[in-house]
C-alpha cells in the first residue's frame, strides 16, 4: 500500500527563472532574457523589445504576436526579470544541500541551451557552460539526488529566434540535435532521467520558441509544432543510441478538463478542446504518428507540414519511456460560454467551475483533478508517470522573526498527495516521481514576477529586483521534509 519503494519526490526549476548569471561563464542570450516583469493578478502582460525590419523601436505583449522579421533585444534601461533570477548560478551548492536536507532523491532543472551553445548554432561548445552543470550533477549525486534534466524549457536561442524563426525553421532543429548529442555524451553516467521539452504543448509563440507571427499564420504554428516532434524523437534516439540505461520522457501542461454540464454538446467541446490542448502532444509523442482528428483539421485548414525524408520513421523511432506533467489546476469548457465567466490557468484559459475555488492568480484548485489526470493518462498510454510540476503560487508574509507560515501552501500539497496516493492505492496507476514546482522560489513564467511563489524555500528577492538573495526554510519546507522521509505516509 502508498508510494512504492524508490518513488521520486523532489522539486522542480528551470534555468531562465532560477540561474541568473544570464551572460556569466560564455553564456549567450536566450529570448527569455529579452522579457520584462509583468502583473499576473492586474493582467498586466510581460513586455517584449522589439526593432521591427524598417528600423523602428517597438514592444508587445509576451503573448501577443511578434511581426515577421522584427528583432528582440535586451534594452539597457529595463529590468528582466530573468538576469539574476534568484542566482542559482552562484548559491547552488548552498541550494543542493538545502534540497537534501528537505529529503529530496530527484531534482528536476534544466540546461539551458545558450550556455552551452551561446548561439544555439555555434561550432563547438562552451566548456564553461558544460563544467558548470557537471559540477551541479556530481553535486547533486554526494546527496543521492538523481537530476532530472530539462532539455529544453523556454529558451530558445535569442540568435535562433532572430534569424531563423526559431523552431519554424528546420535550421534550429538541426542545431537542437547537436545540443542534445553534446549533453548527452557529455552528462553519460550522471544524468538518466530526462525530459525533451517542457510543456511542448504550449510552445508555438516568440517567448517559448522564438517563432513570429504564430496567432495570423497557423502554417508558421503548425511547422514549428512539427520541428518539435522531431526535436523530441531526435532527443530520444540519440540519448537512447549513447546510453541504453537513459529513461527518456516528454512533459505537457495537463490540466484537468471538464465539460461545463452534462449537456452532450458541452461534452463534445470538452473533447474537442482536450484534444487540441493536450491529448494531440501525447498521442504523437508515445504513439509516434498524428491522430486522425489531427490529419482532418490540418486537410480542413488546407495546411501541408513540410517534413525532411525518414520524419515519419524518427517519430516512431523516438517515442518516449514515459509522461511527464505540469498539473495546477483544471477548467471547464461550454459549446456556449458567453454567459460564463472565464478562470485563469497555466497559459490556457477555461470557465469557471461552480465547485472549485482559486488561487490569487485565478487559477482554479483542483486535487481530484490530478487524480482524473493520472487515470485518463495512464488509461490512454500505460506508460509510467511522472508529475513534475505542482504547486501554489502565492503571496508569502515575512513575519518579524522572519519565519513565514505557509499554511495554504501545506494545505494544497496535502490534498493533491493525497489524491496521488489513491490513484496509486486504488486505481494502480504507474506513478514514479513527484517534483513540485519551484520547490525553492524562481520568477514566474507567466507573469515574470518574484511575488508569486511556489517555494518551499524562500529566497528575498523582490519584483524590482530588490533583496540580497538570502535563503530561508517556509513552514512547508518542514512539512514536505515529513512527506518525503516517510514515503509520503505521514501528511498530517
Ligand atoms: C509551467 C512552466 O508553465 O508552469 C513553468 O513549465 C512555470 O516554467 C509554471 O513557472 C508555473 O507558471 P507561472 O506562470 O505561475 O510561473
Amino acid at each position: 500500500m502508498g508510494f512504492p519503494k524508490g518513488f521520486l519526490w523532489g522539486g522542480a526549476t528551470a534555468a531562465n527563472q532560477y540561474e541568473g548569471g544570464y551572460i556569466s561563464g560564455g553564456k549567450g542570450l536566450a529570448v527569455a532574457d529579452t522579457i520584462t516583469g509583468g502583473d499576473g493578478i492586474h493582467g498586466i502582460q510581460r513586455k517584449i523589445y522589439l526593432e521591427l525590419a524598417d528600423g523602428t523601436k517597438t514592444s508587445v505583449g509576451n503573448r501577443e504576436e511578434v511581426p515577421a522579421g522584427a528583432k528582440a533585444y535586451v534594452d539597457p534601461d529595463v529590468y528582466y526579470p530573468s538576469h539574476v533570477a534568484t542566482d542559482f548560478y552562484h548559491h547552488w551548492k548552498e541550494d543542493i544541500a538545502l534540497f537534501a536536507e528537505m529529503g529530496m532523491n530527484v531534482y528536476r532543472l534544466s540546461i539551458n541551451w545558450t550556455r552551452i551553445f551561446p548561439h544555439g548554432d555555434d561550432e563547438v561548445p562552451n566548456e564553461e557552460g558544460l563544467q558548470f552543470y557537471e559540477d551541479v550533477f556530481k553535486e547533486c549525486h554526494k546527496y543521492n539526488i538523481e537530476p532530472l534534466v530539462t532539455i529544453y524549457h523556454f529558451d530558445c536561442p535569442l540568435y535562433l529566434a532572430n534569424e531563423y524563426d526559431g523552431w519554424v525553421s528546420r535550421h534550429t532543429v538541426d542545431a537542437f540535435e547537436k545540443y542534445c548529442r553534446t549533453i548527452f555524451t557529455r552528462y553519460k553516467g550522471l544524468v538518466k532521467y530526462w525530459l525533451t521539452i517542457n510543456e511542448i504543448n504550449i510552445n508555438t509563440n516568440f517567448m517559448m520558441n522564438g517563432v513570429h507571427e504564430h496567432i495570423s499564420n497557423k502554417q508558421n504554428a503548425e511547422q514549428c509544432r512539427w520541428h518539435l516532434f522531431v526535436g523530441s524523437a531526435l532527443a530520444v534516439t540519440i540519448g537512447h543510441e549513447i546510453d541504453p540505461n537513459n529513461f527518456i520522457g516528454l512533459m505537457i501542461a495537463h490540466g484537468a478538463t471538464y465539460p461545463y454540464s452534462c449537456n452532450p454538446e458541452d461534452v463534445m467541446c470538452e473533447i474537442e478542446t482536450a484534444h487540441t490542448q493536450k491529448w494531440f502532444y501525447g498521442d504523437v509523442l508515445c504513439r509516434g504518428y498524428y491522430p486522425a482528428y489531427k490529419v482532418k483539421e490540418l486537410e480542413r485548414e488546407g495546411i501541408v507540414i513540410h517534413k525532411e525524408p525518414g520524419d515519419d520513421e524518427l517519430l516512431k523511432k523516438g517515442v518516449v519511456d514515459f509522461y511527464s506533467f505540469s498539473y495546477y489546476s483544471s477548467a471547464t469548457y461550454a459549446a456556449h460560454p458567453e454567459q460564463i465567466k472565464q478562470v485563469e490557468g497555466n497559459q490556457v484559459r477555461g470557465l469557471q467551475n461552480p465547485y472549485l475555488k482559486a488561487s490569487e492568480w485565478g487559477w482554479t484548485v483542483d486535487p481530484v483533478g490530478l487524480r482524473v489526470n493520472l487515470n485518463q493518462i495512464y488509461d490512454r498510454y500505460q506508460l509510467p508517470m511522472m508529475i513534475v510540476e505542482n504547486g501554489l503560487g502565492a503571496i508569502d508574509k515575512v513575519e518579524e522573526d522572519g519565519s513565514i507560515n505557509d499554511d495554504y501552501r501545506i494545505d494544497y500539497m496535502r490534498e493533491h498527495i493525497l489524491q496521488m496516493k489513491k490513484a496509486i492505492e486504488i486505481d494502480g496507476v504507474d506513478l514514479i516521481g513527484y517534483t513540485p514546482w519551484g520547490h525553492i522560489d524562481v520568477v514566474s513564467a507567466g507573469t515574470g514576477e518574484m511575488r508569486k511563489r511556489y517555494g518551499f524555500i524562500y529566497v528575498d528577492k523582490d519584483d524590482d529586483g530588490n533583496g540580497d538573495l538570502s535563503r530561508s526554510r517556509k513552514k512547508s519546507f518542514f512539512y514536505m521534509q515529513k512527506v518525503y522521509k516517510s514515503n509520503g505516509e505521514d501528511l498530517d
